[in-house]
């Protein structure tokens, strides 16, 4: 993989810079619920303010409006920031989205963010896959660089693409067999097994099919209706009771998953084994996590969610990377090329 050239080249002494990160976080009663994102920033803007440059700006998206809407300002964010990294140089510009031309890669609007800039720094790895004006026309307008995030996560990732150590294990969970198929078509060749728990598994029961053998789940905690305190029982995967719903793997798909993943040596997951989220439905995805956990070997975790139930289990220290992406992760490994790191020169 050709590497985009890094901010640690450019000359930044005196200079403005713009700064797209993705400071895209879960809100909750207008908090940020987890910074896991602004933290993962901080080290470009360091380097950005040790090297001495006169400006910051740093600009993001914030879910998903359709347009300038109070629920997604970008302040509870750029407050976070400002606790982590205080500096008078740094601000932060509002939510992204709210500008009309950000989402169709407008060039004017990219114009109206460059405007005053001397150069432009993509560390918004989420975000890469996105052609937006902020992630990819700026970069045509000013002399763009890669942030250290962006690097590593593209240095990470891209040793699934390479030479491997195997057992290469893949597991896959989460929802929308569809926006993964293509991650598990071309990296599912190279896995020496293909692990398919969660809603995944649940659509492939319902008919969804994959092109190369996967293991499924053989019981799963099926549930009376989508619902923390459903009534609850344990159901093999292929007799989940008429209407009822699988919410998690049962305990004997738990066991073989965890004994598949510890024998691995390169282990890549992304999306949890159930609604994690409800304490009854998450022993699977706790299960998945301790087994990738305990490898000793390469282990990749990505998608919001999975990373999510990582960090929850304080676990996130013991896998060898940890993505800030989720859509962006899987295209780089569908073997897509992401129009955010294209547009940036090569290295
Ligand atoms: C993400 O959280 O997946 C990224 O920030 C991209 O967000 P998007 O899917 O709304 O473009
Ligand atoms: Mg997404």
């Amino acid at each position: 993989m050709t590497l985009p050239r890094s901010v640690e080249t450019a000359e930044v002494a005196g200079k403005r810079v713009l700064v797209r990160a993705d400071l895209n976080v879960p809100l909750e009663d207008g908090r940020v619920a987890d910074e896991t994102r602004i933290r993962a920033a901080l080290p470009t803007l360091e380097l950005l303010l040790e090297r001495g440059a006169e400006e910051i700006a740093v600009c993001s998206h914030l879910g998903r409006p359709k347009g300038p809407d109070p629920a997604f300002a970008i302040a509870p964010v750029a407050e976070r920031l400002a606790v982590l990294l205080p500096d008078e140089r740094l601000r932060v510009l509002e939510n992204t989205r709210f500008l009309p031309g950000e989402t169709v890669n407008d060039p004017e609007t990219a114009r109206s963010l460059a405007e005053g800039m001397d150069l432009y720094v993509n560390d918004a790895f989420g975000s890469a896959h996105r052609a937006h004006a902020s992630t990819e026309a700026v970069a045509h307008l000013l002399p763009a660089y890669a942030g250290l995030l962006l690097l590593a996560e593209l240095e990470h990732l891209g040793r699934l693409l390479g030479d491997i150590a195997r057992p290469f294990v893949l597991v896959a969970g989460g929802a929308k067999v569809e926006d993964k198929l293509g991650v598990l078509e071309n990296l599912g060749d190279r896995a020496d097994t293909v692990i398919i728990g969660g809603k995944m598994a649940e659509e492939i029961r319902e008919g969804a099919r994959l092109p190369f053998p996967v293991e499924l789940p053989t019981d799963v905690v099926a549930a009376a209706s989508f619902d923390a305190d459903a009534e609850s029982r344990i159901a093999p995967y292929d007799a989940v009771p008429d209407g009822w719903l699988g919410l998690d793997i049962g305990p004997e798909s738990r066991a073989r998953f965890g004994e598949l993943i510890r024998g691995a040596r390169t282990v890549f997951w992304n999306g949890p084994m159930g609604v994690f989220e409800w304490e009854r439905f998450a022993e699977g995805t706790k299960a998945v996590a301790e087994a990738v956990a305990a490898v000793e070997g390469y282990t990749v975790v990505g998608g919001g969610d999975s990373v999510r139930a990582i960090a929850e289990l304080k676990l996130d220290d013991d896998v060898s990377w940890v993505s800030t992406g989720g859509g962006a992760s899987l295209e780089l490994l569908e073997g897509k090329l992401l129009p955010g790191v294209a547009a940036i020169p090569a290295a």
